[in-house]
Formats: C-alpha cells, sequence, structure tokens
C-alpha cells in the first residue's frame, strides 16, 4: 500500500533578540560585506541566556498543536532533531513531551546535526506506516549560540538560535507522495564536531580552557562535501518518485550559506523563484532550518497541500538527506 505523510500543521518559535552584522564587527575582526558576500547572512537570532532549545521546541510545538485544533493528548510520537540538546541524556524529545503534558507519547531524539529534521521525516514515516503510532510531532530545535565561540569570527558569523514544529498523520490515499534518500559519511566528522563533553573528551577544567566546548569547523572542506551531498541527496530523492526538477513546485534547501544554496540550484537546474531562501533573516539554524523555512513558506501562501515540495539538507558527521512531499 502506497503510503505518505500528512503535514496537519506546523509551527515556529524564533527568539526576539537579533545580532546583526554590525554587532560581530563589534565581537570579531569581520565586515557586513564579508558576512553578506561569502554567506548571505544579515541577521541572526539568539536565545536569552536560560532558554535551551526544548523551550524553542516546546514552544514551536505548541503553536503547531493550536494551528492544528490538537491537544497534547492527542500525539503519540514525539522526534526532536538537535545539536543542542538541553542535555546528553535525558533526551530533549522527554524535556518537551514533559513540557507539553503529552504522557502517552513515545519521545526520543535523532541526532544528524543539520539533517535532523529530515531523519526524523522519514523515520516518522516508517513507523507511522507501521500503525503502532498515529500522529507524530517532529521538532527541529536549536540554540547553537549556546555552543558557539564568539570570539571566532570563523563560525560565530553562521548560527542562529530557532525551532520549528511540524505535526503528521500518515496518509493511504492517491494524493499524496513521501520519497527520502538519506546518507551518512563518518570519515568526515572532523570537519565539523564539538569536541568536549562526551565520552570522547568529558568535560574538565583543560577543556573548558581550550575552549573545547564550541562548534569546531572546517568551513572550506565542508563546502565542497555540502553542494556535493546535498545533489546527491536531491537526485537520488527524485529518482524514487519518478519526479523531475522541472515538476516541482518548491525547493526548500538547508540554509547554511547562500552560496552553497545557489551553487546547489544551478547543478539541479531549478528556477530561482521556487527556492525558499531565509538565511539573510536567521542564518544556520541547523536542524531547525527547513522546519522554520516549511512553515515559512506556507505561511506566505508559497505551497499548498497539492505543491510537490522538496527538502534537502547536509550536516554534521557527515549526514544528507531529501525527503519530497506532496502538501
Ligand atoms: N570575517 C572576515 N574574514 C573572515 C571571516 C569573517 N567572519 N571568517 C574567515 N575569514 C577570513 C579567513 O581567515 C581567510 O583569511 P585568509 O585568506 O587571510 O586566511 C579568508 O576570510 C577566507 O576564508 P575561507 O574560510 O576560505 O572563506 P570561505 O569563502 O570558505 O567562507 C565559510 C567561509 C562562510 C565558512 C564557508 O566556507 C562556508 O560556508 N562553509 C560551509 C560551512 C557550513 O555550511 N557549515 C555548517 C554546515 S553543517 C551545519 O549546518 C551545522
Amino acid at each position: 500500500m502506497k503510503t505518505y505523510l500528512k503535514v496537519v500543521s506546523t509551527g515556529i518559535a524564533i527568539p526576539d533578540k537579533v545580532i546583526s552584522n554590525a554587532d560581530l564587527e563589534k565581537m570579531v575582526e569581520t565586515s557586513d560585506d564579508w558576512i553578506v558576500t561569502r554567506t548571505g547572512i544579515h541577521e541572526r537570532r539568539i536565545s536569552e541566556n536560560g532558554v535551551s532549545s526544548g523551550d524553542l521546541g516546546a514552544q514551536a510545538a505548541r503553536m503547531a498543536l493550536d494551528n492544528a485544533g490538537l491537544s497534547a493528548g492527542d500525539i503519540d510520537l514525539i522526534m526532536v532533531a538537535t545539536a543542542s540538546g538541553d542535555h546528553l541524556f535525558p533526551s530533549t524529545a522527554c524535556i518537551i513531551q514533559n513540557k507539553l503534558g503529552a504522557k502517552q507519547a513515545t519521545a526520543f531524539d535523532i541526532s544528524a546535526a543539520c539533517s535532523g529534521f529530515l531523519y526524523c521525516l522519514t523515520v516518522a514515516h516508517s513507523l507511522l506506516s507501521t500503525g503502532s503510532f498515529r500522529t507524530a510531532l517532529i521538532i527541529g530545535a536549536e540554540t547553537l549560540s549556546k555552543i558557539t565561540d564568539y570570539s571566532d569570527r570563523s563560525t560565530c558569523v553562521l548560527f542562529g538560535d530557532g525551532a520549528g514544529a511540524m505535526i503528521v498523520t500518515l496518509g493511504t490515499d492517491d494524493k499524496g507522495l513521501f520519497a527520502s534518500h538519506l546518507g551518512s559519511d563518518g570519515s568526515y566528522a572532523p570537519l565539523l564536531n564539538l569536541p568536549a563533553g562526551g565520552s570522547r573528551l568529558p568535560a574538565s577544567l583543560e577543556t573548558v580552557r581550550q575552549d573545547l566546548h564550541y562548534i569546531k569547523m572546517n568551513g572550506n572542506e565542508l563546502f565542497k562535501v555540502a553542494v556535493r551531498s546535498m545533489e546527491e541527496a536531491a537526485i537520488m530523492t527524485l529518482s524514487k518518485a519518478h519526479v523531475s526538477t522541472a515538476q516541482l513546485d518548491l525547493l526548500i534547501p538547508h540554509q547554511a550559506n547562500i552560496r552553497i544554496i545557489n551553487s546547489l540550484v544551478k547543478r539541479l537546474g531549478v528556477e530561482e523563484k521556487k527556492v525558499y531562501v531565509n538565511i539573510e533573516r536567521y542564518g544556520n539554524t541547523s536542524a531547525a532550518s527547513i522546519p522554520i523555512a516549511y512553515h515559512e513558506a506556507r505561511a506566505q501562501g508559497l505551497c499548498d497541500e497539492n505543491s510537490l515540495i522538496l527538502m534537502v539538507a547536509f550536516g554534521g558527521g557527515i549526514t544528507w538527506g531529501g525527503v519530497l512531499i506532496r502538501g
């Protein structure tokens, strides 16, 4: 039987505090011109001290529940994609479950960095298809500002905080469509990581002194594998569904860098007007970037339940993924 994910509703949480390129000029040796030219980012949102990814994720989830007219009791599966979870354990999904009061939901996190939301959608499709779950709440939530070194100009200009949530159920009629392609290559792990705080390098005074609890990135190398892996994810996903790029109504790429997006769009041959971009306002919000973009695109009327939408991402790991849906 053909099954697909029906998007019931979406929600987002965007912190109020804006950090502009001009603000960063006062913190590190950089310039608005460098940041805009190299990344496309004009500003990003940063959460207040004490606000966690779980807080933002719960806020986005409440909006999605309100928009659907559902209560927390209607949700039986919660999955959270995050690289900046509240703790190593318990999972941020369990934290959000408790905040919402979704007592009967099974809750767990998926660790795939910026590709995490697409990993979640794919796993949700499989789990809903078994019939064991009916209504899934999928969240991408990040407070990357908490793990960003604001004295490192090569990373601090890129990242922002935010969360996006999506409530999905399983569709079984002929209207919908679901195709997915996921990939990983752990040999690239050193290109993007957070060295300390796990079992490899437990937290100590020394790890703190060496700033090892912050994101470390080789941006140059990552750029190359990003474009390649996102292109592969897009092509493989489309080919599984026998859909051509010309048939797409909307492409939602992970918002990491406008140059990565432009290279991808050029390689795929998608019309620019069909590509959703909001990186100028939020920077790279990792696992939250696709659900935030999807929510905004829907709110702006750029897609509806008949639209063919391809979402494509890459992230630390490295991981990559594409998900094609109608709706
Ligand atoms: N302001 C001014 N100069 C800077 C800055 C800055 N913020 N950052 C770096 N530079 C300098 C470098 O020191 C270097 O100077 P040098 O030539 O004197 O050595 C010069 O600018 C060029 O640096 P590059 O690293 O070569 O710049 P590049 O054009 O590659 O842009 C960037 C850097 C924006 C990080 C780019 O490589 C990129 O976007 N890579 C992908 C990053 C990414 O997507 N990361 C996240 C993916 S996964 C996830 O989303 C969690």
